[in-house]
């Protein structure tokens, strides 16, 4: 089970590493001196009068934001629980030269937040499906279900058609329905967990294509990649960018599909039909070209047959795949229009890099993420575009020790007195980076004296043993971000699924659609019956 949520390993040839590995050194070589970086002014008295006075300013400054969102975009970190987000901001400002726990990621300026809770229905520590289905439904649901609410049941296809009129609707069914542009953008399969919960409903997340459906069920329940080509929401979507294309592909094209079908194809015919402007791309290149041509209506963009490259293993020069944050603006470009929008962009690898215990190509990924969300905020208005950056669930990965001020967020913590071994700061309480050994008397860890810990393909240690790929979700809150109309509204603890309702509530969709009034597409002059803001 673990292994398939989290994909094929890597198995990269030692050359390639090498080759990697200068290069990374060549990029990143200043930071790894092993030096700590001290702050350029010193942190005193006056320094904190100074820049708290301002914060507070700035804090004072911040207004509710009561209009109807015209477009709502849900950046979801997969796995971005707040240690990965605090080992990323110092990795940001230590490229930069600086110390870097002092530096910010540019969501972390956002005005407003709160603490989610993540557990699914039926467990204390979630998996991406329940937690997606509660982000993008506002419904809870069952561990490893999709769409499903708690009538579900784990992988049982008659009882999940039997209990079909409690299927949770996504809100990009309610965005269509209000004549809002829908579209989804990933860096894993478009069908995995996350963008899965936009569309679909399926009592196991893995039955991305029919092949991985057991029989009998195959016959009654209709995959992923189907229910995103044939249902709705997910065929009347302006834009799904990702990976996975050989989920929509027959066996003998090289896919993974037992039907023989065609889905792409089928895809294009019935935009034809439809007498719909789309094109469906598969490089970088077409994908900016289709975003550049101003009367693409509808892009269907697969850029890997799986999930996408990890960032930290993109060769710049050869890849042909786009990067999150330019799969954001191509959407961003295809999706604005006068009746609004409502996005989901997920940065779907953090998750995986962190079950591998590696939390470089964790960081790496993040800050992608992070640049995506700096396209986002460039291309829309805060005025009236709500943007959540949310997370579904934590990792078990710790910032430890006491370095000094500045150490190299990848590096050593400190030497243990007592085992005279050193520790790194970033650690795991589980995962494959378990690494004991045995003395006739002692047990001790792994000995990093000398082991290059700031390499890509570094697995931090962990306290106990999962196998790769295995390091499991945390269970503690994960923070929620927002900007743009009704953002005040995340704020205070609450559970996942309450974001699907303020997302909702603040574009008047769904339930909500009632609580506003005046023309329904002139976003201007409605107002709200419920004035108090
Ligand atoms: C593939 O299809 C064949 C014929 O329809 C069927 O017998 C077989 O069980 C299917 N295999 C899988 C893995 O679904
Ligand atoms: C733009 O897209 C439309 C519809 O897909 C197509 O007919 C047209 O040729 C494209 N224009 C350019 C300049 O590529
Ligand atoms: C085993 O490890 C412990 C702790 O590091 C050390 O004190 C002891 O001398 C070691 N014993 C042997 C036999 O190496
Ligand atoms: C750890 O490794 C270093 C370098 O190989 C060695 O000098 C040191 O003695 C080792 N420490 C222990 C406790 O084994
Ligand atoms: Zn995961």
């Amino acid at each position: 089970m673990k292994q398939d949520m989290i994909g094929e390993a890597r198995r990269v040839p030692q050359i390639m590493c090498f080759l990697k590995l200068i290069a990374v050194f060549a990029a990143f070589g200043h930071l790894h001196s092993g030096a700590a970086q001290k702050p350029s002014t010193l942190e005193d008295k006056q320094f904190y009068a100074k820049a708290k006075k301002e914060e507070l300013l700035r804090a004072f400054s911040v207004e509710k934001n009561c209009q109807v969102a015209k477009n709502v975009i849900l950046f979801v970190g997969d796995g971005m629980g707040l240690p990965i987000i605090t080992a990323s901001r110092i990795f940001k400002g230590q490229q930069a030269g600086k110390p870097g726990e002092e530096t910010y990621l540019n969501f972390e300026k956002f005005p407003h937040l709160g603490l989610m809770r993540t557990y699914c229905v039926d467990r204390q520590v979630p998996d991406s499906g329940c937690t997606a289905t509660a982000l993008l439904t506002g419904v809870n649901g069952l561990f490893m279900t999709v769409g499903l609410d708690a009538h579900g049941k784990l992988q049982d296809c008659v009882r999940t058609m039997r209990n079909n009129q409690h299927f949770p609707t996504s809100i990009m069914t309610h965005a269509q329905r209000a004549g809002k542009r829908t579209g989804i953008v990933t860096t894993t399969r478009v069908t995995h967990a996350t963008t899965a919960a936009a569309f679909a409903h399926t009592p196991s997340r893995q039955w991305e294509s029919d092949t991985h459906i057991p029989e009998p069920a195959a016959a009654k329940c209709s995959d992923i990649s189907r229910q995103l080509i044939e249902t709705e929401p997910g065929r009347n979507f302006n834009v799904v960018l990702g990976g996975g294309s050989h989920n929509f592909l027959p066996i003998a094209s090289g896919g993974s599909r037992n039907d023989s079908r065609n889905l792409i194809n089928e895809w294009q015919q019935n935009s034809a039909q439809l007498g719909r402007k789309s094109r469906f791309v598969t490089s970088r290149n077409d994908l900016l070209d289709a975003a550049r041509n101003r009367s693409t209506e509808f892009l269907l963009g697969l850029f890997h047959n799986s999930h996408m490259e990890f960032v930290g293993d993109k060769d710049a020069k050869k890849s042909e795949e786009p990067s999150l944050g330019e799969m954001t603006e191509a959407a961003i470009q295809i999706l604005d229009n006068k009746n609004g929008f409502v996005l989901l962009v997920e940065g779907g690898r953090i998750d995986h890099a962190l079950h591998n215990n590696n939390a470089k190509r964790a960081i790496l990924e993040l800050l992608a993420f992070e640049e995506a969300i700096d396209r986002a905020l460039k291309l829309t208005k805060t005025q009236e575009t709500l943007i959540i950056v949310a997370s579904d669930h934590s990792h078990v990965m710790s910032v430890n020790g006491y370095p000094k001020r500045g150490n190299p967020i990848l590096g050593i913590a400190g030497i243990q007195p007592h085992y005279k071994l050193p520790y790194t700061t970033l650690m795991f309480a589980n995962g494959v980076g378990y690494n004991y050994a045995l003395n006739s008397t002692h047990v001790s860890w792994r000995n990093v004296t000398g082991v290059k810990t700031h390499d890509i393909d570094f697995r931090q240690q962990a306290a106990t043993f999962q196998p790769e790929g295995g390091e499991t979700h945390g269970g503690e809150d994960v923070p929620a971000y927002a900007i743009g109309p009704w953002a005040h509204l995340v704020n205070g603890v609450h559970d996942l699924a309450y974001i699907g309702h303020v997302t909702q509530f603040a574009a008047c969709l769904g339930d909500y659609s009632n609580t506003c009034t005046g023309n329904l597409l002139d976003f201007s002059t409605r107002s709200r019956r419920l004035k108090k803001c």
